[in-house]
């Protein structure tokens, strides 16, 4: 086939539209900090946040997701932080949202980088105390809305959660700030170098597995699905991405909402490291990858390769 009809007739495509950039802010680093287990990425402080911001817009990337590094001395056993309107985060979106109001903030809703365990609920014991987790997650989710954000994203997989963020959203005034649930989360070993990135792997006791799914399951990923669309989620994301295109596939031919993937850290990971030793073409592995998830189903993806991917779509490689 010659290119001209293999471009007429491909029926999935992938834009800078189907982006979004994950982003990491710090309350401790001076200005940009690499991230060891994570070729290519940086730990920010707000102004480069802000400059990053302006770059994604410039790209025609939609929206960024925003993730906190934070000063351990904040953290405590019920995240206390993540209340704090005056907080990181609140501070972020606020910088980024008055430099770049068009550009699409989303946060995530979770404890985990304000806890002193790094788990993403209430830890009472050694149990998670599912309940209680809501309601602090519900009451971090408005001062994240307060701040200006346009999408909230629990990453907590706490029962419930989605629903009650709704309702507290609404009563605060906040009908036009969206909800992005993490609905299908797996307990996953790609986390890592994100742990890393956000100073977690050392204090997490424990694992993640009695309120992140369990890797065999796919029809438990519909009904986690189906309850949090039911709650008022306006769209969904599977995580992590690759190893879970068939829940992709299920969850968007079962629904047919919007839906999300998380290219998460240890994917990109590994590519990287197969790309730094010549082992892997890191161009043309990182566009079929994301390639992948728009054939599997999904309307975007969250992906730390954002910036690399527009840069490289907008200079249509994927046309040859
Ligand atoms: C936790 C959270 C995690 C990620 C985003 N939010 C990890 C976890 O559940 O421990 C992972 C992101 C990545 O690996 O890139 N609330």
């Amino acid at each position: 086939m010659k290119g001209f009809s293999r471009r007429l007739v491909r029926e999935s495509h992938l834009s800078a539209d189907d982006l979004i950039w994950t982003m990491i802010v710090s309350d401790s680093v001076k200005s940009r900090e690499a991230v060891t287990s994570l070729p290519g990425v940086e730990r920010v402080d707000i102004d480069n946040l802000v400059k990053d911001a302006k770059r994604a817009y410039d790209l025609g990337i939609p929206a960024i997701a925003i993730f906190p590094h934070i000063n351990p001395k904040l953290k405590d056993g019920v995240g206390s932080e993540a209340l704090n309107a005056d907080g990181l985060i609140p501070n972020a979106i606020r910088a980024v949202k008055s430099a770049v109001p068009e550009l699409g903030v989303i946060v995530d809703v979770a404890l985990d980088p304000f806890t002193d365990h790094g788990h993403d609920g209430v830890l009472v014991g050694d149990e998670i105390i599912n309940d209680i987790s809501v309601d602090a997650l519900a009451d971090g989710a408005i001062i994240l809305a307060d701040a200006g954000a346009d999408i909230v994203a629990p990453s907590d997989m706490m029962d419930g959660r989605v629903g009650a963020i709704r309702r507290e959203l609404d009563q605060h005034g906040h009908h036009n700030v969206m909800i992005m649930s993490y609905a299908a989360k797996y307990a996953s070993g790609y986390y890592g170098p994100y742990r890393d990135a956000i100073g977690t792997s050392a204090a997490l006791r424990g694992d993640k597995r009695t309120y992140q799914m369990d890797p065999g399951n796919s029809d438990e990923a519909i009904r986690e699905v189906g309850l949090d669309i039911e709650e008022g989620a306006d769209m969904v994301m599977v995580k992590p991405g690759l190893p879970y295109l068939d829940i992709i596939y299920r969850v968007k031919s079962t629904y047919a909402v919007p839906t999300f993937a998380f290219q998460v850290s240890g994917e990109c990971a590994m590519i990287m490291a197969a790309a730094q030793n010549g082992w892997a073409d890191e161009e043309r592995v990182i566009l079929e990858s994301l390639m992948s998830f728009k054939r599997a189903g999904c309307d975007g993806i969250l992906t730390y390769f954002a910036p690399k991917a527009a840069e490289w779509l907008s200079e249509s490689i994927l046309d040859a």
